[in-house]
């Protein structure tokens, strides 16, 4: 694995896919494990998510699932704009069951929080919200995410789903951003 370079910043190898993968096949264990019995919608959030959701959903095949997907937004470039808007909602009726909302990275956790708020008024079950990667330091609302891959430090990585202005979500590593 070598840097990588986008828009002139200079990204180093973080997660290798190995890592990642392996990772991944415990979360799927831990979800089927909890989920046992019941029939969980998985709610993947596009576009970041994309990647994660279709290995973490293979990974759960052990229990009879489902899988949908939404489109929120709230970031540009390397920093939080702070605004989140719903762009693709959900079509399913998700009363009385299981969602798993599944997410690329909580940072603030604002796209979280909203998202979470909006499918409580549709009165499922419970929703579990399971994130490849976690910002515990970048946390600015009240998210505690039920199956987390990695607790990553305050930076800007990118790779497997993660994007800079819509590039390198096809590298199958994670990279983060090096600072000098
Ligand atoms: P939050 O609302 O601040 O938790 O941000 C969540 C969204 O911001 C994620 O779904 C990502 O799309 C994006 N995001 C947050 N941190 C990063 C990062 O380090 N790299 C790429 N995208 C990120
Ligand atoms: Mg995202």
């Amino acid at each position: 694995m070598k840097q990588v370079t986008y828009e002139g910043l200079t990204f180093e190898p973080y997660i290798t896919r190995e890592t990642i993968e392996a990772r991944i096949k415990e979360l799927g264990k831990d979800i089927m494990r909890d989920c046992a019995g019941k029939t969980p919608l998985f709610l993947c959030v596009l576009n970041g998510a994309f990647a994660f959701a279709a290995d973490l959903f293979r990974a759960c095949e052990d229990i009879d699932a489902e899988i949908s997907f939404i489109r929120l937004k709230s970031y540009e470039g390397t920093g939080s704009t702070g605004v989140v808007k719903e762009v693709l909602g959900l079509h399913e009726n998700i009363e009385g069951r299981t969602v798993i909302i599944v997410e690329d990275i909580v940072d603030t956790g604002n796209t979280i929080a909203r998202l979470v708020n909006d499918l409580k008024a549709k009165n499922p079950a419970e929703i579990k919200i399971a994130t490849l990667l976690f910002k515990p330091e970048a946390l600015q609302c009240d998210v505690r995410p039920d199956y987390v891959g990695f607790s990553i430090p305050k930076k800007f990585i990118l790779g497997f789903g993660l994007d800079l202005n819509g590039m390198a979500r096809n590298l199958g590593d994670i990279y983060m951003l090096k600072e000098d």
